[in-house]
Order: C-alpha cells, then structure tokens, then sequence
C-alpha cells in the first residue's frame, strides 16, 4: 500500500476521533454529483422512496411531525456511475476510520433521502437500540448553490448527553458529515427547498 492511499482521510478521521464529528468539503467531484442527483430523480420519478419511519420493531410509524423526508435504499451494484464512485469512495473513508478509530466498521448502508419543502427531523440519535449496529453516520448532500436562507442546515449538539453548543452544516453540495452515531444528538431544521441527501451508516458486524 502506497503512503497515500495510507493517508487518504487521515486529516479527516483524526478530526472524527477528538471531537466526534467532522465535515468533509468536497467529498465528491462534481460530475459525481451531477450523476448520483440524476440516479436520484430518477428513482424519484419511478416512484421508488417512500415515507421514512421512526420507532423501532413492530411500532414503526410515518409520524411527519417527528421526521418529514423520503427515502430510498441504494446498493453497491447499481448500474448508476455516481453511486458506484459514491461507494468507492465511503469504503476509502472506512478503512480510514477502522485504522485510526478501531470501531470495526465492517459494512456500510445507505439510502437516498430528499426532504421536501416545509420537512424537518427532530434531535435525534441514530444509534438506537433496534439499530445498534450503527456505528458512524456518514451524509452527502447534493443540491447545488445552497444558502442559509434555504434552511435544511443539519444542527449537531456537540456537548454530551445532546445539550450545550451547536454547530450548523449547509447541506450544500459535496460537503459530506460524518460522526458518531452512538454519541452526537442532531436534527435537520425546517427546509423552504428540496433537499437532496444520502445518508449512510457504517455499521459493526451483526
Ligand atoms: C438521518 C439524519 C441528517 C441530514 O437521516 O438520520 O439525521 O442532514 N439526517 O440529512
Ligand atoms: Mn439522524
């Protein structure tokens, strides 16, 4: 193995590792980006998300007031350019966190989301008791030329327990958050556009 590829999110995983969180600019190029949010509507067209549920077990329930977007399950082997790269490149960033975390990430699963206009997702952990194996949330976003007063920022609670301060992330496109699923309370605030996403889980072994 070249230093480089040794090296590849070092910066990055070092950061996830002291504080628990860290934004990645750029994490995509923007032909990549172009492809995964073509794939994207695309798959919205065919009618392939549906409403994302909250609970756990036998009690999951669309509950719009809690959690407000769409999503739709991707896999590896899709024939989609953008979604292959998108694979290729989170596997890079999970042999990085397994060699500098030690959580023993061994799979990862993703779906598309897009929350429309008006949708939001209370604070929240994802690493809930039904998905225990969820061990570092990883998010790309992909609508372009995003602003503030677009709204949808994603609001991570950097103390404890998810009190104490925040810091808020343009979900703008190419900026992929990472963070630890287990330990870092977030919600997404009230979007006024569409906002494209594909969220992600590294997981242990189940
Ligand atoms: C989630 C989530 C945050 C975001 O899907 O669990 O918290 O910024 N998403 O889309
Ligand atoms: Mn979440």
């Amino acid at each position: 193995m070249s230093t480089d590829t040794f090296e590849l999110f070092g910066v990055e995983t070092d950061a996830l590792a002291e504080h628990g969180w860290v934004v990645v600019p750029d994490f995509l190029a923007p032909s990549s980006l172009d492809s995964l949010r073509e794939e994207a509507r695309r798959l919205w067209s065919e009618g392939q998300f549906s409403s994302a549920e909250v609970g756990q077990g036998k009690s999951l329930q669309v509950r719009p007031e809690i959690r407000g977007d769409l999503t739709c399950w991707i896999e590896p082997t899709s024939a989609s350019p953008g979604i292959a790269t998108y694979f290729a490149a989170v596997e890079e960033l999970r042999q990085a966190v397994n060699r500098r975390l030690f959580l023993g990430c061994f799979d990862f699963e993703a779906h598309l989301a897009v929350y429309p206009p008006g949708a939001f997702y209370h604070k929240h952990l994802d690493r809930i008791p039904s998905v225990a194996h969820r061990l570092v949330s990883v998010i790309l976003y992909l609508e372009p030329d995003w602003r503030g007063e677009d709204g949808g920022q994603l609001r991570l609670y950097l103390g404890e327990g998810g009190v104490g301060p925040t810091h808020d992330v343009l979900p703008a496109a190419g900026s992929l958050v990472a963070f630890l699923a287990g330990q870092v309370h977030h919600e997404v605030l009230p979007t006024n556009r569409s906002r494209w996403s594909i969220t992600g889980w590294l997981r242990a072994r189940t």
